[in-house]
């Protein structure tokens, strides 16, 4: 009988498609679940990697959240281990992929979910310091940990890269953001074609606004400006709004991310590499004439289950 997590994923029978595989999940880190700001994509994809049978390491700059990861996979039967690293730091991406081969030996997938952004400026209102910063961990990180991801992956592997619909339908968000993942993107196409013939695949995935802890400082932050918290009392509003924008007219969640991620993660999409999946609920594919013209959705969001 599967272990049923009672995390917020889809529902349906649990696989256990990843029996016997490890994985490493970059950005797997947790904010504390009472928080009630929702869970982020590295967390979400760790437990549902661990609810189907793989073994998890989840890494985070910051050891509480991959902890609080870990011990919520440890709640329900799965098996992970946490590791403290900076992605952007060469010497702690290396110790990291050495803590994997201690405690698992090998390595089969390499989740990459993190991604920084600092405001939302523009070309012209550009600053040094913030390009910096976040080409760093978005961009130098991801080629860091696949640099020292790919060697232990000897019997083959998938890397699955989180990018952003800002890459190619860019918001009025950072224009640094939209750049690095704009970067992201190319680079895993890159890994794909230089790296297929070890049996590695390489897929990107673009997430739309979805509802995610990071959200919550995103939402509240005026074109320009340095980020700021959303008031509590505008929350709804904003986040009808972005229902609003999709073709399906519902809201993602991080496990929607989680879900597309651990397909590309998993044996079955073997024959998909070099690709950059939009997970966005049809927001990038509707005319902009046609927004306001969608009829309301008829039919309740029953495929969702909130535990969190
Ligand atoms: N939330 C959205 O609406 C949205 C939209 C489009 C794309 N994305 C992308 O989806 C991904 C996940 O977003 P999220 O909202 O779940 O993120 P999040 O901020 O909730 O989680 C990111 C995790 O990564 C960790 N982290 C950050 N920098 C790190 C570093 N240098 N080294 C190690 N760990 C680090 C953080 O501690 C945190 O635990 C990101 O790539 C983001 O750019 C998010």
């Amino acid at each position: 009988m599967p272990v049923e997590h009672g995390v917020n994923a889809v529902a349906g029978p649990v696989s256990r498609r990843f029996e016997g595989k490890v994985a490493l999940v970059a950005g797997g880190g947790r904010t504390p679940p009472e928080a009630g700001n929702g869970i982020g994509v590295g967390a979400a994809t760790s437990m549902l990697l661990a609810r189907e049978g793989c073994r998890v390491a989840v890494l985070d700059r910051d050891v509480d959240a991959a902890n609080r990861t870990v011990k919520s996979i440890a709640e329900t039967g799965g098996e992970a281990i946490a590791i403290q690293a900076d992605v952007s730091v060469d010497a702690d991406c290396a110790r990291a992929i050495a803590e994997v081969q201690d405690a698992y030996g090998t390595l089969h997938a390499l989740l990459n979910t993190l991604g920084i952004t600092r405001s939302r400026r523009s070309v012209t209102q550009f600053v040094d310091e913030e390009w910096t910063a976040i080409m760093e961990v978005n961009v130098r990180g991801f080629m860091l940990t696949a640099k020292h991801a790919i060697p232990l992956m000897t019997e083959g592997g998938a890397i699955v890269n989180v990018s952003s619909a800002d890459a190619v339908v860019p918001s009025h968000g950072n224009a640094t953001f939209a750049a690095s993942k704009g970067a992201v993107n190319s680079l895993t196409r890159h890994i794909a074609v230089r790296e297929g013939y070890r049996g590695i695949r390489a897929n990107a995935i673009m997430p739309g606004a979805m509802w995610t802890p990071i959200a919550l400082t995103k939402l509240g932050t005026a074109v320009g400006a340095d980020k700021k918290e959303l008031p509590e009392a505008e929350r709804e509003a904003v986040r009808r709004q972005r229902r609003q924008i999709t073709a399906t007219q519902t809201e993602g969640t991080a496990w929607d991310i989680a879900h597309a991620a651990a397909f590309l993660a998993s044996d079955q999409s073997r024959w998909i590499t070099g690709q950059v999946l939009m997970v966005d609920g049809g927001a990038s594919v509707i005319a902009p004439w046609d927004v306001q013209n969608k009829p309301a959705r008829t039919v309740a969001d029953s495929t969702l289950h909130f535990v969190d």
